[in-house]
């Protein structure tokens, strides 16, 4: 994996320098796909034996980066490929902060064939032991264990929540605890990462979110260190024959980090706009610079990388 270390960095960065014309323009779709393009041209340089199985979706609603749809120049390793090219398609149309493009590469079988439905999460950093986390405990459980391990008081603690009504009740609950609140309009693979990420100020990650976008944080927190607790939420027996076909056969499976990710792993992502974690794409006459994260699990190393483009 390490060897692609470059590789999967450039491919973050396409799809964001794809997407800079569509900062703020209010077209959410046509962001995404220039990020889609983008991010397919540049995978199929590689030379890899790539699979998607995070992808845009099923092969019937994806024209492109479906799930089961094979990438690179045929030569080279097989790798599985989880992607979100634009992680924030409404936080580019409306040129707010945070956008990133995602994308994360394991050995074949590693990551979680999961279905596009949504899925509770529960994050903490490596600081908090696995066991100590749990989507069934009251948040207030949580907040006290986390507080145990840290060696703080729950005052001290802040949670990011993506902003939701069906998360009023966890929002309710943090401030209940005495607990702080961070909400985040979109990008909940960024929630999770800066509840394992030092110094972020963020110190749980609760809510749902989308199911492909677990897959992504957990390819993530086997990188920086950190644990992530989820579970699917089927909203109609279609989404939930979905999943059937996907081979889930317990519905109900809380999954730890592992069983969504794991083995070698490399994760990049790259800002289109600036955020908590990375700076946007800065464009001046003739180029651009990009800033990136892409991080391994096998050295667990994390690396900000800057980069000039030539226009
Ligand atoms: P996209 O921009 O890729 O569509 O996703 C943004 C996002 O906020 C994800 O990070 C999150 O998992 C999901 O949408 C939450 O879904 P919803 O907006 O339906 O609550």
């Amino acid at each position: 994996m390490k060897d692609h270390m470059l590789e999967i960095v450039e491919v973050a960065e396409r799809a964001a320098l794809a997407c800079y014309d569509w900062i703020g323009r209010g077209d959410k779709m046509a962001a995404d796909q220039a990020a889609v393009d983008a991010m397919r041209t540049a995978l199929n340089e590689l030379m890899i034996q790539g699979k998607i199985v995070i992808g845009e979706g099923e092969r019937d609603e994806a024209p492109m980066l479906y799930i089961g749809e094979e990438v690179g120049n045929g030569s080279g390793p097989k790798v599985d490929i989880a992607l979100d090219p634009l992680e924030g398609t409404d936080l580019t149309a409306q040129g707010k902060s945070d956008a990133l493009t995602v994308i994360a590469f394991a050995e074949q079988g590693n990551f979680l064939n999961a279905p596009d439905v949504y899925m509770d999460k529960i994050a903490v950093g490596p600081d908090v032991p696995e066991a100590m986390i749990d989507l069934d405990a009251t948040i207030e459980q949580n907040l006290k264990n986390i507080a145990q391990a840290k060696a703080c008081l729950i005052t001290d603690l802040t949670v990011c929540v993506l902003d939701r009504e069906r998360h009023q009740d966890k929002i309710t609950a943090v401030h209940a605890a005495g607990a702080k609140v961070k909400l985040i309009q979109d990008g909940d693979v960024n929630g999770v990462i800066q509840a394992a990420m030092p110094g972020s100020g963020v110190d749980m990650y609760v809510g749902s979110g989308g199911a492909p976008e677990g897959v992504l944080a957990a390819a993530a927190l086997q990188c920086i260190g950190g644990h992530i607790q989820a579970r699917l939420l089927f909203r109609n027996d279609d989404e939930k024959a979905r999943a059937e076909k996907w081979g889930v056969t317990d519905l109900d499976r809380k999954y730890a980090t592992s069983d969504l990710a794991k083995g070698k792993i490399l994760f990049a992502a790259t800002g289109v706009t600036s955020g908590s974690l990375l700076d946007g794409i800065a464009k001046v006459p003739g180029e651009a610079w990009t800033h990136s994260v892409v991080m391994e699990s096998e050295t667990s190393s994390v690396r900000y990388i800057s980069t000039k483009h030539m226009l």
